[in-house]
């Protein structure tokens, strides 16, 4: 009987930790959105401010936030999204290392731009808290 009920102290013990190791995760992939500048152009809300907000952008084809005119978008986001670019954690990871640079290259342009004015992501780790951030609010 004392075995069993140490067992299940155990158990019950085991599982908070992986709760807890959980938690820190999703915190720091909150911190790499605000602290790489992210949030002061994009909500993860629904609401559009500078950029589209960014809620649901995982899944989604560039360009197409709902309620965020189409002109509000450069030409080249749009004709990216026509041509077949939809955000997954590798068109994330390349557009947030070199945003304008990934559209020049996706559309096989030189001229290609963004309106998103940031120069690039270059810390690896922190590109891949921001997808498992972005993943996570649909
Ligand atoms: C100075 C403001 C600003 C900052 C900072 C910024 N963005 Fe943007 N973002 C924009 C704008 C404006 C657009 C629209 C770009 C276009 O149409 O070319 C955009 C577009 C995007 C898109 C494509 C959305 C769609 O609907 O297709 C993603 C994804 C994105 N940003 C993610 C990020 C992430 C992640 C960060 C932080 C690492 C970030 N942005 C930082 C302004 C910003």
């Amino acid at each position: 009987m004392k075995h069993a009920s140490l067992m299940a102290a155990a158990v019950a013990g085991f599982a908070a930790s992986m709760m807890v190791a959980a938690a820190p995760v999703q915190a720091d992939a909150a911190k790499a959105f605000k602290k790489n500048r992210c949030a002061q152009c994009h909500t993860v809300s629904g609401k559009h401010t500078i950029g589209p907000s960014l809620k649901g952008v995982i899944g989604r084809k560039a360009g197409t936030a709902e309620g965020f005119k189409a002109s509000r978008y450069s030409a080249s986001m749009i004709a990216a999204g026509e041509k077949g670019l939809v955000w997954d954690a590798k068109s994330l990871d390349g557009y947030l290392t070199n945003p304008k640079k990934f559209l020049q290259d996706y559309l096989d342009d030189p001229k290609a731009t963004t309106k998103m004015a940031y120069p690039g992501l270059k810390k690896e780790d922190q590109r891949a808290l921001i997808f498992e951030y972005l993943n996570g609010v649909k």
